[in-house]
């Protein structure tokens, strides 16, 4: 079990949605907070929200960029003590179809789903073993990192490795009284699908008018169905949960159960006898 009064939680993507939820819940449970994310305007906000409940730190910062991590950390370990809760939250939700990725396309993806969260266990974890006084890492994954939903070849690719770093990540920590947890959120209310429409790079080929009319809808209805998930104030609770009581697995709704069951299905299937 993790107290968390007292503790700097770093968060990243804490300028909006889910790691806006997690800075809210870990305000109220006592929490000090570094929020660091690229939306200057959503980190703006988020200081001026939570600064009456407690120490509140904002730090611009793209995740992919490890030279700016480094000192982002240290300037938020200056100001707000020992990092020990790390939120490796913030993402983007775009793609294209499996014949139209570019290079750049996969370097944005993963550079800041896979790298970003690699950068924040680099940057932060050494530390946290040195001193000693336990913490617990929480790294956002999705539903999308425990099965291939249709959110695409991009997406799964990043998600997945997220999800493996992690559980090789737990038992490995456990014996250093560090927790770890895996965030696999089905829908939750976010402006995620807009956010990462307008930052994506280009797909690589270009894409025919149909193909275009076809990724706007898909965009659309992708936003829509987000809109009917969870809120970004509930799944910060159950993060807060999570934490306290040690738990590997965040799931959000119970909407991946099938997929995660016939996926294992096969998987076993294709065992040799
Ligand atoms: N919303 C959902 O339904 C959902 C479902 C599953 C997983 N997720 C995951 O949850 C995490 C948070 O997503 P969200 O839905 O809250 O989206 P969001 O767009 O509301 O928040 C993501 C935040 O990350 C920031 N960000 C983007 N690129 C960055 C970069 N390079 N460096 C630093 N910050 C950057 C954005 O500015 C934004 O503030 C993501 O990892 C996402 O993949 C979301």
């Amino acid at each position: 079990m993790t107290d968390v009064q007292g503790r700097t939680a770093f968060i990243t993507g804490g300028g909006n949605g889910i790691g806006l939820g997690i800075a809210r819940s870990f305000a109220r449970a006592g929490a000090k907070l570094a929020l660091a994310d690229v939306d200057a305007a959503g980190l703006a906000r988020a200081k001026a929200e939570l600064q009456s409940i407690t120490a509140v730190e904002t730090y611009q910062l793209d995740v992919r960029d490890r030279d700016a991590y480094a000192a982002t950390a240290e300037a938020a370990e200056r100001a707000l003590g020992p990092v020990s809760l790390l939120f490796n939250n913030a993402g983007v939700a775009a793609g294209a179809p499996a014949s139209k990725l570019s290079y750049e396309l996969w370097d944005w993806v993963i550079g800041i789903n896979l790298y970003g969260v690699i950068n924040g266990v680099q940057t932060f974890l050494p530390k946290m073993v040195e001193r000693n006084e336990g913490g617990h890492i929480v790294n956002t994954a999705s539903g999308a990192g425990l099965v291939a939903t249709t959110s695409g070849v991009l997406y799964a690719t990043s998600k997945f490795g997220v999800v493996g770093m992690s559980e090789a990540m737990n038992p490995e920590l456990a014996a250093l009284g560090i927790g770890v947890s895996v965030l696999c959120p089905g829908p939750v209310q976010t402006d995620i699908v807009q956010r990462s429409a307008d930052a994506a790079p280009k797909a690589g080929a270009p894409l025919s008018e149909e193909q275009q009319r076809r990724y706007r809808e898909a965009t659309a209805q992708a936003a829509r169905y987000l809109q009917q998930g969870a809120s970004i104030d509930a799944v910060g609770e159950m993060v807060l949960k999570a934490v306290r009581e040690n738990h590997l697995y965040i799931h959000t709704d119970p909407s991946v159960g099938d997929m995660i069951k016939a996926r294992t299905k096969a998987i076993l299937d294709a065992l040799p006898s």
